[in-house]
């Protein structure tokens, strides 16, 4: 299975186990992992699943469709060039290791 490491608010790493296919969101809500609200449960319309991926891995995700930008021009925290929405990354082998930062808010 892939590993996310997640980088908390605090500076701390979470790693997480999650299986191929399972949304990065869907994997931090299942292993409580703080600062992921996910309000709409993965249906793209909350915004508050918003994560930084780190630059090694953007290429290997999906490009955000025009729903997904959207949101991320109102997410709560600074949008980045790594800002994406959690419940739109599912994960595939290449994921493996997948380092994402939770930002300092969601709402
Ligand atoms: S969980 Fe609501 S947009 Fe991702």
């Amino acid at each position: 299975m892939p590993t996310i490491n997640f980088i908390l608010k605090d500076g701390t790493t979470r790693a997480v186990e999650a299986p191929i296919g399972q949304s990065v969101m869907e994997a931090a809500i299942r292993n409580n992992v703080r600062g992921i609200d996910a309000e709409c449960g993965g249906s793209c319309s909350c915004a508050t699943c918003h994560v930084y991926v780190d630059d090694a891995f953007l290429d290997k995700l999906p490009a955000p469709d025009d729903m997904e930008q959207e949101l991320l021009d109102g997410v709560a925290a600074e949008r980045r060039p790594g800002s994406r929405l959690s419940c739109q990354l599912p994960l595939s082998a290449e994921l493996d290791g997948i380092v994402v930062s939770v930002p300092a808010q969601q709402a």
